[in-house]
Order: structure tokens, then sequence, then C-alpha cells
């Protein structure tokens, strides 16, 4: 996503200054071309050689450098990126950014871009909390800054609270969102994922060896893309993506109801959890004791959630099964996407390596209603995601015309 991005990194005055040197090298191994610039405070904190190393590129530092101005060189810098990111960004910097004053380079070439910009702020617990800083922070979201809200934690001043500079990683995501074009803008999607647990005592049950990678991908995806996203999800270890709300279920009946409360709304349904078969008949109130002979479970049929939403689809929704096989691949596909009355089916291999539960890549094949078959080269699970949301924006176009 960051690829070929021209990314600005404007760095202010704080202790956080240091983390933005990490936060360049994340940029730059994204491949993403970074320039820095620094206010004169935080040249007190960091070198601007260190910054130079890791972006490889001149870092600037100076609104009245006699070789740069030569070339108007703030309002060029201005123009350059697709993105500006602040971090850290001080109180003071807030500051005169609400009040429009461009008195240094950073702040001049903030009044001079049209860039979008993700502010993530980092200061002391007070300050950050302190009506000022709080009525900038309005005023900066009423012009149509982004914020990258700061952590809770503990404070280089030795205090507790908010004010830490936001996690890399988030700042990271942060930066991804707003270079993603808004393709599911007003578009609600819901999406299961994980495995089902289906107990027969207290401490046992049947499940599968599903991570809820793949579901997860397509809740990052889809909210990257500005979808409103619910996500049900299974039990699994995974942080929900930002932005995504989460409901936590734990057997097949109870994700059952989760769909089917939230399905109405939804403009599109991606059913990607392993929801397991079968559940046991009964569930013993205490933990079944150890004896020398076997143990006979009876299992019953848990019901087919997806199958349930193809019964009652409304025309304009989209529904997308998956089906993780471990023979006969497109037919046993293609027979589940006629009977469960999807759009679209993305079938797995799971005798594959590098493919289905619990990897980081799958390699897959969706095959659509009128019987064409895309056959896809293995990726990443974030990729098949934005595979599957492409054909899914296809598909509300096309019920568009
Ligand atoms: O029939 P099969 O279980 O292989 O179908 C897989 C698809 O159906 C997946 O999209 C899965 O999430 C969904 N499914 C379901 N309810 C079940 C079993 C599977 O929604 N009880």
């Amino acid at each position: 996503m960051l690829k070929a991005k021209s990314i600005l990194l404007g760095v202010s005055g704080g202790i956080a200054v240091y983390k933005s040197a990490e936060l360049v090298r994340l940029l730059v191994k994204e491949g993403a071309s970074v320039h820095v610039v620094m206010t004169a405070n935080a040249q007190q904190f960091v070198t601007p050689m260190t910054f130079q190393v890791l972006s490889n590129n001149v870092v600037g530092t100076d609104l009245f450098s006699m070789e740069s101005e030569s070339r108007i060189s703030h309002i060029q810098k201005a123009r350059l990126p697709d993105l500006i990111v602040l971090a850290p960004a001080t109180a003071n910097l807030m500051a005169k950014m609400a009040a429009g004053i461009a008195d240094d380079y950073l702040t001049t070439i903030l009044l001079a871009t049209t860039a979008p910009v993700l502010v993530c702020p980092a200061m002391n617990v007070k300050m950050w909390e302190h009506p000022a800083t709080q009525r900038n922070l309005r005023t900066l979201v009423e012009l149509g800054y982004r914020i990258q809200p700061p952590a809770v934690g503990a404070l280089a001043c030795q205090e507790e609270g908010a004010g830490r500079l936001a996690e890399l990683g988030d700042i990271m995501e942060g930066s991804i969102r707003l270079l993603t074009p808004p393709s599911l803008a007003g578009k609600t999607v819901l999406i299961s994922a994980g495995p089902t647990w289906e107990p027969f005592d207290p401490v046992r049950f049947l499940s599968n060896p599903s991570s809820g990678k793949m579901g997860y991908a397509l809740a990052k995806i889809a909210s990257r893309r500005s979808a409103r996203v619910h996500l049900v999800s299974g039990p699994c270890c995974l942080e929900a993506p930002a932005g995504v709300e989460r409901t936590c279920v734990t057997s097949a009946l109870e994700m059952r109801d989760a769909i089917l409360r939230l399905s109405p709304d939804a403009d599109a349904v991606v059913m990607a959890a392993a929801v397991s078969d079968y559940r046991p008949s009964e569930r013993a109130i205490q933990k079944i004791k150890k004896a020398q002979q076997g143990l006979s479970v009876l299992f019953e049929p848990n019901p087919d959630i997806l199958a349930a939403l193809g019964e009652v689809k409304p025309p304009a929704q989209v529904l997308v099964g998956f089906a993780a096989e471990t023979e006969n691949l497109l037919a046993n596909a293609r027979k589940k996407l006629g009977q469960k009355n999807l759009d679209f089916i993305v079938a797995n291999d799971l005798t594959r390596k590098g493919s289905g539960f619990a990897c980081d890549t799958n390699e897959v094949k969706i095959i659509e209603r009128s019987g064409a078959v895309s056959d896809l080269v293995p990726m990443t699970k974030e990729e098949v995601a934005s595979e599957i949301w492409n054909r899914v924006e296809q598909l509300f176009t096309g019920a568009k015309d």
C-alpha cells in the first residue's frame, strides 16, 4: 500500500522523536519515499543526520536556507507528498496549526499543502488534557486533519495517562488508511471469522484449527476502504482491526444468532468462519472423568448459517462463502455456490502447503455464479481479501447500472 508513495514526516520537539526514527525505517521498508522536516526543538532531541541516513533524503530544517529557498522549497515540499505524517506532534505544533501560524519550515509547509495530514500527538498527560489542547484538537478535526490518538500508559515524565505516541503499527495503519481510496464508503459489510467451539463438558469441545486470519484480513481491508464493518468472531487470539465493530461468539448457535441479527442491514456478507458442522447432543455439567473404557459422544448437525442467509437474501445483498476442501475442490465448491445461493465462492485446497488454516498465505480459486473461475496465485491473506472486495465492489456497481 505504501509502495512508491511520497510521505513527508514532520517531527516536532518531544521525547518521542526517537520513535519517529524507527517510523522512518518502517515506512521505507514498505516502499515509501520519505522526506523528513524537523522543527528546531526536535533537533535538540535527535540530530537531522539520523533521519537523513534512515530516509536517504536531505532533512528539511530551515525556512531561510539560502540554497533551498532559491527554489521556494517550502512550497515545493508542500506539493510533493501523497501524505504528511506529524509524529510526534507537540501541543505547541497543534496550537500553531489550529491558529494557522506559519513561522518555521514545518508550519509553513502545513499551511501550503493540500495533502492529507495524519497528526500523531505525544506529550505529558496534563498538557494533553489541558482545555486549550483539547480545543485545538477539535479545531484540527474541523479543519480536516486526521488524528492518531495518543496511547495511554507510562510517560517519559514519570506520569501515567494519555500522551504516549501511538504505537508505530497504528501510525502505519492510519497512514495506509489515508492513502486508500474509500471505495466501500457508505456500505455496511458483515464478516464471520475463526472457528467455533462446541463443548461437551465444561473444559472440552469440538473445534478446528482455524486461526481467524482470513476473516480478520477481510475486516481490515474493508475498514481501510471506509466500509462500516461488523465482524462476528469465533474464539481466536487476534486483535480487532481499527474501526471494526466486533461481536465475539463461541459456538455455531451463538454465531448464527449474531449473524442473523446483523445481516438484514448488510450490503455484503462474507462467511469466512470455519463453522463446526456438528455439536455434541448433550453437554455434561461437570468435567467428564477419565475412565478405562472409551468415550462416546453423540453429535448432531449445526444449522448452516450461510445456507440460511442464502434463503432470505435481499436482491441487492452480495453473499460470499468459502469452501475449504480436501478433494474435488472445484466440483464441491460449485455445488455449495448453487446450494447456498451465493454470488461467488472462495475455494481453497486444504492439502496444499501455504493454503487454508492458520497460515498467513492462501492459494484460492474464486468461482462466480456465471461459472467463471479465477485461479489466484499464492498471496497473503490481506491480498486475497483485496481480491474479494474488488469483486464485491464490481457486483455493487453492476447492481446500480
Ligand atoms: O458446506 P461447508 O461447511 O463446506 O461450507 C462452507 C461455507 O459455509 C463457509 O463460508 C462457512 O463459513 C459456511 N458455513 C456456515 N454454517 C455452517 C457451516 C459452514 O455458514 N454450519
